[in-house]
């Protein structure tokens, strides 16, 4: 895939608009995994800052406890039974999701944490904060590095002009897509 460096980084958080499902992937140099996240957001502008809530039980949770590093990796439509498979899969049993459901890796430039190839997009976070939330986490990231399909993504953001459908989670196995744009006067 063909991608563009997002700059300025200030504008990374238009790649988490409009609230897709994302990949996260993590990883310690030695094993990594990957899981499926819907409740995801930007957190602030500059320095760019995400956020996403983590159930603490995920094999995923002590990886990012430990390295304090993780990438989000934006999936568009296509990758849906891929992204559904993480997502109910845990590491614990399968310790290559990214074989089991055909994702390749890609080296990270600024975090050990390999990244999906076939993502429409990619951030690169370290840990901020974490809220404790019980038996989950609120796990805050700033965002070291963006990069974004320079055919969907531009200075303004998601271009859905060149059939880029992007994935929302309705909950269970239900998702719709989203593939208009629509600009108010
Ligand atoms: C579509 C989808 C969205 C999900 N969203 C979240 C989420 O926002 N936060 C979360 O902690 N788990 C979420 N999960 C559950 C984890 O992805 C799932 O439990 C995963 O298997 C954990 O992987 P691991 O044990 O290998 O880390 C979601 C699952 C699916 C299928």
């Amino acid at each position: 895939m063909d991608k563009r460096e997002v700059a300025p980084l200030a504008n990374a958080y238009r790649l988490l608009n409009p609230g897709c499902v994302v990949l996260i992937s993590v990883g310690d140099g030695t094993r990594d995994n990957l899981f499926a996240v819907t409740w995801n957001m930007p957190a602030k502008k500059e320095p760019g800052m995400c956020a996403f809530l983590s159930s603490k039980g995920h094999h995923s949770y002590p990886f990012i406890v430990d390295t304090r590093e993780f990438a989000i990796n934006i999936v568009a439509a296509d990758l849906a039974p891929a992204l559904y498979g993480c997502g109910t899969v845990s590491g614990r049993d399968e310790p290559d999701k990214w074989q089991r459901f055909a994702l390749n890796r890609e080296a990270g430039t600024q975090i050990a944490v390999p990244v999906v190839a076939e993502a429409v997009a990619n951030l690169e976070c370290r840990v901020n904060q974490m809220v404790d939330l019980g038996s989950s986490s609120l796990i805050i990231g700033e965002i070291l590095a963006a990069r974004a399909d320079r055919q969907h993504f531009d200075d303004n953001g998601w271009r859905f002009d060149k059939g880029l459908r992007l994935l929302h989670h309705l909950g269970g196995k239900r998702f719709c897509v989203s593939g208009e744009e629509l600009t108010v006067r």
